[in-house]
């Protein structure tokens, strides 16, 4: 059997950057890359848990593979859901003969040449070990893109109520700073302008075990060191959590040019009551204590967040609440989510469920205002001339390029192959809720 493996990525940029190394691996002990299932005699399903839907996708996904024209391959069932499901996935996807845990993805090529050899054989791994420094760091260098992610850390010590990822991937543990350093540089001598950093709860980075020095904690020492590096233009980071939103991290905004003044901040309930009973560890008072401080900083900073509906427990007054925060913030984007039930987490325990047609209503509500103010805040742009860095040709239409403003807003003009990976000025002309639209002054 030849060795093209298809990797279908599900769930966040975590996994997707696993999906990267995860190549790039794979194409070192000599595997191919597909770039669709028909090509592929492996098929690998990068799975997430985080919402009851997300694994239902994948689960049928695999299901279908095993039946079609696709039924001679290997399935593979890998991330998340894979160290989530790990007990019952023989059963409900019977045809996936690899079951390997987002801790433990770098013993993939491994695995794949012991059930090449051996087609009768079914592997499962969920250990939970250190991070691999190999597999963290892997890259295929014809791969490396204007924007990269980074993973700088692994797992999440928080009990969110309502969240599956501490178990799927442990408790954190955190990369040397040292190694992140020199994968960016690594990156940025190929080409790359913009790093997005990632971790569960990213500014926590280091948190346990390596020192604050002059004040700034450890993520915020990581920011200064990158900052340093040439070639990056822009650095971001997904996702921070309140609790760890100092003033070091807030000054950082205006003592590091490269910081793009943009955050994604979850927030997840405006409601005090249900935050306590998700137990998040802040209340609405200082979430807007730290929106307040940004905003200080920098006046137009784009601002985004989460949000679920429909907790257990979760009133009209509570609801109404969450409404409040956004018009007092004014998000310019959020993701909401419906509450969706996580066996085995400390929310799956109460009582008091949400009906699905209230969760629905609540979604359809929030979903108005994130559009009300995104249109708004892009609206303000119309008539400024943006940086924009160029990442690639714009899906629709023909010579037009897509790019982002430093505030990560996606904007769609006309030009030519040479300016993909270098910042343009753009003098915005229109926008949609979603996108702006301009030209090359
Ligand atoms: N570590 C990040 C969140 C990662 S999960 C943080 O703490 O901010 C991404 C988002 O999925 C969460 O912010 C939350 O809004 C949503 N989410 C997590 N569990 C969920 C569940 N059981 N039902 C619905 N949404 C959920
Ligand atoms: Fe889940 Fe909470 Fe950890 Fe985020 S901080 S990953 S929501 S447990
Ligand atoms: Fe999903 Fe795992 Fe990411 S549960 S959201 S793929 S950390």
């Amino acid at each position: 059997m030849d060795k093209r493996v298809y990797i279908r990525t599900y769930g966040c940029q975590m996994n997707e950057r696993e999906s990267e190394s995860l190549a790039a691996i794979l194409v070192g002990s000599g595997y191919e890359i597909a770039n669709d299932e028909g090509a592929a005699d492996i098929i690998l399903l990068n799975t997430c848990s985080v919402r009851e839907q997300a694994e239902a996708k994948a689960i049928g996904k695999s299901n279908l593979i095993s039946r079609g024209k696709n039924r001679e391959k290997i399935v593979g069932i890998i991330g998340c859901m894979a160290q989530n499901l790990a007990d019952i996935l023989p059963k409900k996807s019977p045809n996936a003969r690899l079951i390997v845990g987002p801790n433990r993805i770098e013993k993939v090529p491994a695995y794949l040449d012991q059930l090449l050899r051996d087609s009768n054989r079914r592997i499962i791994d969920t250990e939970m070990g250190a991070i691999d420094p190999h597999f963290a760091a892997a890259r295929d260098e014809k791969k490396v893109k204007t924007s990269m992610f980074v993973s700088i850390m692994q797992g999440c010590n928080m009990g969110c109520a309502y969240c599956i990822v501490p178990k799927t991937r442990g408790p954190e543990r955190y990369r040397p700073m040292e190694e992140i350093v020199r994968e960016v540089r690594w990156l940025a001598e190929r080409g790359t302008k913009e790093v997005t950093l990632l971790g569960q709860i990213v500014n926590n980075y280091g948190a346990n075990c390596m020192p604050y020095v002059n004040g700034k904690s450890p993520f915020v020492q990581l920011l200064e060191k990158i900052q340093q590096i040439d070639g990056i233009r822009r650095i971001r980071f997904l996702s921070p959590h309140p609790k760890g939103f100092k003033s070091d991290l807030i000054d950082a905004y205006q003592n590091l040019p490269k910081l793009c003044p943009q955050v994604h901040l979850p927030l997840q309930s405006g409601s005090d009551a249900v935050l306590r009973a998700m137990k998040r560890p802040y209340g609405g008072e200082q979430f807007l204590a730290i929106v307040g401080a940004l905003r200080e900083k920098v006046p137009t900073i784009a601002l985004s967040t989460d949000i679920i509906v429909g907790f257990p427990g979760e009133t009209e007054a509570d609801f109404e609440k969450t409404c409040d925060f956004f018009d007092e913030v004014k998000f310019d984007m959020a993701f909401i989510f419906k509450y969706s039930v996580r066996p085995r987490t400390a929310a799956a325990r109460l009582g008091d469920q949400i009906p699905r047609e209230v969760k629905e209503a609540r979604n359809q509500i929030l979903l108005e205002r994130v559009e009300r103010y995104s249109r708004r805040y892009n609206e303000l742009m119309v008539g400024e001339a943006k940086e924009v860095l160029v990442e690639s040709w714009a899906k629709r239409g023909p010579r037009r390029l897509e790019g982002f403003t430093p505030e990560r807003k996606k904007v769609i003009f006309a030009g030519t192959e040479d300016c993909i990976g270098q910042t343009v000025d753009i003098l915005i002309e229109s926008c949609t809720t979603s996108t702006l639209f301009g030209r090359i002054v």
